[in-house]
């Protein structure tokens, strides 16, 4: 027997990531969970961001930003990144996160992420609720840990953290 429910996404588990925005000298973070891998050559993911986030000026002004796939052991940080905005809160220095240069953009990195993806802003979709912002991956770093012997990412090495409703709500009037 199923139950007719209200219309909603209801797409998980999804990934969790922290997406930098800015410059190594003035970045903000933020979390994000509405990200996905929508094209393979060129590679490009897509994310939305709803309206008010402070990022979305940072990102249509930069047209850069990096994904940034963390572990477990960073979700007090996420939670953090993800309930606090940039208009008021130096999230860098309130998390202790580490951020490095990126190789392509100008958006830094988070060390302490094994993978590290630099995206440039190639078209913005309006969604009404949210921007979707559709990017090319211009490089991809990611720690010796989580290759195999071939040298390609083996997830399974990774423990990548994801997002199920339970755990944490994205916040619409942050
Ligand atoms: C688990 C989690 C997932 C989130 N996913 C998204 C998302 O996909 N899109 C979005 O616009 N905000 C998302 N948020 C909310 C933003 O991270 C949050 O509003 C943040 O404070 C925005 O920061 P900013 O104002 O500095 O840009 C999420 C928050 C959490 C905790």
């Amino acid at each position: 027997m199923k139950r007719l429910l209200e219309p909603n996404t209801v797409l998980y588990p999804v990934p969790l990531v922290i997406v930098v925005c800015g410059t190594l000298e003035k970045p903000n973070l933020l979390a994000v969970n509405r990200i996905a891998s929508v094209a393979a050559e060129p590679p490009q993911v897509a994310m939305s961001l709803r309206r008010g986030r402070y990022s979305m000026g940072l990102i249509q002004e930069g047209g850069e930003f990096t994904v940034n796939l963390p572990t477990p052991a960073l979700l007090s940080a996420i939670h953090l990144i993800g309930t606090t905005t940039g208009r008021d809160t130096d999230k860098v220095a309130r998390t202790g996160l580490a951020l490095s240069p990126a190789a392509k953009v100008k958006a830094p990195l988070v060390a302490a992420c094994p993978i590290n993806i630099e995206c440039r802003l190639t078209h913005t979709i309006d969604l009404r609720s949210h921007l979707l912002f559709i990017a090319e991956v211009v490089a991809v770093h990611a720690e010796e840990s989580v290759l195999n012997h071939k040298g390609e990412i083996d997830y399974r090495r990774c423990n990548p953290l994801v997002y199920e409703a339970a755990i944490v709500r994205e916040r619409p009037n942050d």
